[in-house]
């Protein structure tokens, strides 16, 4: 007996096939498709396994059940009973995993009616699907899609994967409260009102970070947590308010260890989806990084590499390259092998793409045989751009100005170029490990050094000595993991000296007081005899939706937010009732 037997069904549709044949199976499913032809209705019915083809003839069916399942609307639940049979060569279904067998129903049962869809489950190939608002309000249905069912059941086997490779490397699932303080990862936090202390508030999480950390100190050696964060934050396609990680924390390691343990959960995870991927992952400095791709998330599919031609366009005298070395204003460009494909109005769209970005605009020469054109062209040679490494058929695109504008700006070109002129990809599945990143950034306001990841994160020891007359050549023991060109997930060593971590806090401004009480909980744990430490935290739904190839975060989780932060089809949120704020000692102030 298998294990999807129940005591009113012997299997599910989608998993009948040839060895079938000749059982009386008993099944329960959706009806997917009705269709009446010559006296016979075939209903496709559909379960989470698949779809089968149900026949009901008046040779095998009485005449009451016939009529039953000529009436039946789409949706609607039904039980059938039935002979599971071969079905004539010319009758075969190559697109179904079933498609070599059907049942000949002879009982018939609804046991669960349905009202008209409102969206249809049952599409033609290439059927566009109906707007993503109707089928966010319609999610029981949507989620009915064998697509969708797919991605939920590969993220069912991916979270069972990370489990068990976890385990194995003996880390410990330890879960850690949802009702919290805030922990700063540089979002706001959703705040939840407590009845019983007036005026007083939970956090939830935005990462179970600290509480990790603590259960180092308590000697817990290795931890790991399918965690639920939640972050109130501008959403994009690449986030949600709430959503989960994988998140470890291992003592007594460094920098070494904790990459080892995060290739061996992403390399199981791809293998789990069906890719064979190899590890270790290259590793690039994050100066590096920002050097040749402008981001700290390169997409190494494509060797497509940004280049410094500050000193080689020098002498060419070109106005456009005038205020090179100002301000430390440097000539960066991207030779696009086979970029002559680029069309005049490509290259105006990239321009203005530049220009969008704060750029100052973008000067660039087609190569095509001896013939040169673009908008800097007549200040080129064949025989220049060839020492660049632009060759017959290729496109120099360029720009000029400080760092901070020209690496967005060629990031952004970069991909634009990647989407219009399509080399090969080299690879696949690109990862690799950005690591050394600084550990300050300058405040987009003042310019002040804020913390670039948490205020958590260790100094490397090199730099220790810059973090007062030099922050910002200061480095972090801080890494991301990236899978062409998406941020999968950071980590780092932490800071374990309680003095140093106060330092820290003082850094950021807060008073001793304010350390006192957001933080001194973490500052008292790490004074009780912290061991060295260091962890990591995967975005598990970026994971999926990657490794299965999906189009969006929302189409791998159950019942997502929109990018405006709402549950469309459950509602939330939603005005609350006038007694249950002042339960919670609330006034809502319009
Ligand atoms: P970080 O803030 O970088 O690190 O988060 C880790 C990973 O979580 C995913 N992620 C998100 N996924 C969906 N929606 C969001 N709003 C969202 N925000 C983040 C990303 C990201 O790389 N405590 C540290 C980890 C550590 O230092 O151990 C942390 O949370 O894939």
């Amino acid at each position: 007996m298998s294990a999807s037997q129940t005591s009113q069904r012997t299997h599910r549709c989608g998993a009948l096939r040839k060895e079938h044949v000749g059982a009386r199976v008993r099944l329960g499913g959706w009806v997917h498709r009705r269709r009446d032809l010559g006296g016979i209705v075939f209903l496709d019915l559909r379960d989470r396994d698949g779809i089968v083809q149900v026949a009901l003839g008046p040779a095998w069916a009485p005449p009451d059940v016939l009529a039953r399942a000529g009436s039946l609307g789409a949706e609607t639940v039904v039980v059938v009973e039935g002979e599971v049979v071969l079905r004539p060569a010319n009758m075969k279904n190559a697109e179904l995993a079933t498609g070599d067998v059907e049942v000949h129903a002879t009982r018939l049962e609804v046991v669960g009616a349905a009202t008209t869809p409102a969206i249809p489950v049952a599409r033609a190939k290439n059927e566009e699907l109906p707007a993503e608002e109707l089928r966010l309000k319609q999610r029981h249905l949507d989620l009915r899609r064998p697509e969708l069912q797919a991605y939920l059941m590969l993220r069912h086997r991916l979270l069972q994967r990370a489990r068990r490779t976890l385990s194995e490397l003996e880390f410990l699932e330890i879960e850690t409260p949802i009702l919290t303080k805030p922990t700063p990862e540089g979002a706001r936090d959703y705040l939840v009102p407590s009845r019983v202390h007036a005026g007083e508030f939970y956090a939830l999480p935005q990462s179970p970070q600290i509480y990790k950390q603590l259960l180092m100190v308590a000697g817990f050696d290795r931890y790991f947590q399918i965690a639920r964060c939640f972050r109130d934050e501008d959403l994009r396609n690449d986030r949600q308010p709430e959503f989960s990680q994988i998140d470890l924390e291992a003592s007594f390691v460094g920098s070494d260890d904790v990459l080892a343990y995060v290739e061996a959960v992403l390399v199981a995870l791809w293998d789990e989806a069906g890719h064979a991927v190899t590890r270790p992952f290259p590793r690039l400095r994050w100066r590096d990084a920002m050097e040749r791709f402008g981001t700290d998330k390169p997409d190494l599919r494509y060797d497509l590499v940004i280049a410094d031609w500050t000193a080689a366009v020098a002498p060419l005298a070109v106005p456009f390259f005038q205020t090179a070395g100002q301000n430390g204003a440097r000539v960066r460009g991207i030779p696009v092998r086979g970029g002559s494909a680029l069309s005049r109005k490509d290259v105006d769209q990239l321009a203005e793409a530049a220009k969008q970005l704060g750029g100052s605009g973008l000067a660039w020469v087609k190569r095509q045989g001896d013939q040169l054109s673009g908008s800097v062209a007549k200040h080129f040679t064949a025989e220049t751009l060839g020492r660049l490494g632009v060759g017959d058929g290729d496109v120099a695109l360029m720009t000029i100005g400080p760092d901070r504008v020209t690496s967005p700006v060629l990031d952004r070109l970069r991909q634009e170029v990647i989407r219009r002129v399509a080399p090969a990809p080299a690879t696949a599945h690109a990862f690799c490990w950005v690591m050394d990143f600084p550990l300050f950034e300058p405040d987009a306001e003042t310019g002040k050094p804020v913390f670039a990841h948490h205020p958590f994160t260790a100094p490397h020891p090199d730099d220790v000595a810059k973090l007062e007359s030099d922050p910002f050549a200061c480095r972090a023991l801080h890494y991301d993991a990236v899978y062409n060109g998406n941020e999968l997930g950071s980590g780092s060593i932490r800071i374990t000296d309680a003095s140093v971590q106060r330092t820290v806090f003082r850094h950021l401004g807060l008073t001793d007081q304010e350390i006192g009480e957001r933080f001194g909980f973490l500052l008292q744990g790490l004074a009780a005899g912290a061991p060295p430490h260091g962890g990591f935290a995967i975005g598990f739904d970026r994971v999926v939706m990657l490794a299965a190839g999906a189009g969006s975060l929302r189409d791998v989780i159950a019942f997502p937010k929109t990018t405006a932060a709402r549950a469309l089809f459950e509602g939330a949120p939603a005005a609350a009732r006038a007694e249950d704020l002042a339960t919670l000692h609330l006034k809502v102030v319009p």
